[in-house]
């Protein structure tokens, strides 16, 4: 399926592996130019020559944090009017509610909730003048089931999608579009290190612990990245402006709701 994205440019924050690297990906071969964001300048350079290597296309890479003021700067300063957006980030380490600070939590706020609504301020009146944008924020399952230890994740993606939902709204007029991939358990290497945590606490083997995250899935297996990516391209796609302020999940049957 041609995605009608040619020539297009994207930011995708935190893309130097896992899902926003497929996301990355993905929009690459549909003809975007693209830049990829991580904080490991070595880790995010070798995902860049990658890309280029993989799909042909011009793939900038900005070493940042995507949470910081700076951060944000520096990859607008490589793309200052993007087409597309996709906000990403690491998500804040597993933990028991009571043990969170007051810090952790605002931490945890400003990197789940607040760097994406300012990334988006940024981007989107020009959006808005072109007649076309492409906002795809990448929250969690756990927003709509919530898993023990994550509880500020849920929370934070939670008030980002909130949030989210009426600029949606606000801009649909002008082809400009805001929707969420919520990820249920995709193999990476933030769901390994969670099924290492998780086979820790129990006192068993990491074998153990995936195959019990994986007996709890209806597909009765992890996505792959791959997965993940093509579903952010086909958001961003010129056939999806109808789509938008939608929560789609990707957790292969895990979210056991009709609605
Ligand atoms: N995988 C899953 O099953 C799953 C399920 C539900 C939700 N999620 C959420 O989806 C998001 C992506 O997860 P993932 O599995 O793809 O993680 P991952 O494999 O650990 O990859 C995270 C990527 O983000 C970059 N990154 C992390 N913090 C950053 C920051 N502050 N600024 C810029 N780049 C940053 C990392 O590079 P550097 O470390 O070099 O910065 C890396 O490229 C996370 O928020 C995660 O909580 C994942």
């Amino acid at each position: 399926m041609d995605l009608g994205i040619v020539g297009r440019k994207a930011i995708v924050c935190a893309s130097s592996k896992g899902l926003g690297r497929a996301c990355a990906e993905e929009l690459a071969r549909a003809g975007c130019e693209v830049v990829i964001n991580g904080r490991n300048r070595d880790a995010l350079e070798a995902a860049a020559a990658e890309l280029r290597r993989a799909t042909g296309a011009r793939v900038s890479a900005v070493a940042a944090d995507v949470g910081t003021a700076e951060g944000q700067q520096a990859l607008l300063a490589a793309c200052p009017e993007p087409d597309i957006l996709v906000n990403n980030n690491s998500g804040p380490p597993f933990r028991d509610f009571r043990e969170l600070t007051r810090q952790q939590m605002l931490d945890g706020v400003i990197a789940n909730m607040v760097a994406a609504i300012e990334l988006t301020q940024k981007v989107i009146d020009p959006m808005v003048r072109r007649r076309f944008g492409r906002i795809v924020n990448i929250t969690s399952g756990t927003t709509k089931m919530p898993l023990a230890g994550l509880d500020l994740s849920s929370g934070a993606r939670a008030g980002l999608t909130a949030f989210m939902a009426g600029v949606a709204r606000s801009v649909a007029a002008s082809n400009v579009t805001v929707n969420f991939l919520l990820p249920g358990a995709f193999d990476t290497d933030r769901l390994r290190s969670n099924i290492e945590a998780n086979a820790r606490k129990q006192g068993i083997s990491y074998d153990a612990a995936a195959q019990q995250r994986v007996a709890s899935i209806p597909a009765k297996r992890f996505g792959t990245t791959a997965e993940f990516g093509a579903a952010c391209a086909f958001l961003c796609s010129a056939q999806a402006g109808f789509i938008t302020g939608q929560n789609i999940l990707l957790d292969g049957g895990a979210y056991p709701g009709t609605f």
